[in-house]
């Protein structure tokens, strides 16, 4: 084995956290952990980016729903990842990390209306509680209880912004 990786295996062994989850699993747990992590990213920064855009006769409430949202989002993000380092696994980065995991599509675009916010959102959180139910699977698998019922709180709470959303657009 080359000298450099016999380094880096090192390194990384500075980053094992003690736990009793067998390698395959905290390999699965991390993948699926770590992709929500980058959705959950990229979903608060489009819900934020939403909130500063909005325009138009219900400025006011959108402004203030994509906030409450947003917030919502972003206090996941700590216990998702931390989730990750307990199990055994490492986690996000970086902005250029997060790019490469994100399943979920940014929205650059010049102007996007109130309505057709809402409906991107509201896709985009129905699409985060498919992959929330997902790493629910895999968790169950491996056993990981404390995940599955950090999910079930966080699909709950994507399902309830989903509903406003669909709700708002109507
Ligand atoms: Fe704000």
């Amino acid at each position: 084995m080359p000298t450099h990786s016999m380094e880096a295996d090192f390194k990384t062994a500075k980053l094992k956290t003690p736990d009793d989850f067998s390698p395959e699993n905290i390999k699965n747990l991390s993948s699926v952990l770590n992709a929500l992590l980058a959705d959950a990213f990229a979903l608060y920064i489009k819900t934020k980016n939403f909130h500063w855009h909005m325009s138009g006769p219900h400025f006011r409430d959108y402004h203030l729903l994509l906030d409450e949202h947003a917030t919502q989002i972003f206090d996941i993000t700590d216990a998702i990842a931390e989730r990750v380092r307990k199990i055994g696994g490492t986690t996000i980065r970086s902005i250029g990390h997060i790019a490469r995991l994100q399943r979920l599509a940014d929205n650059d675009q010049e102007f996007v209306g109130a309505k057709e916010m809402l409906l991107e959102l509201h896709a985009d959180n129905k699409a985060f509680v498919e992959s929330l139910r997902a790493a629910h699977e895999v968790a169950a698998k491996a056993n990981d209880y404390a995940t599955t019922s950090l999910i079930e709180v966080w699909i709950d709470e994507a399902e309830r912004r989903a509903w406003f959303l669909f709700e708002s657009t109507r």
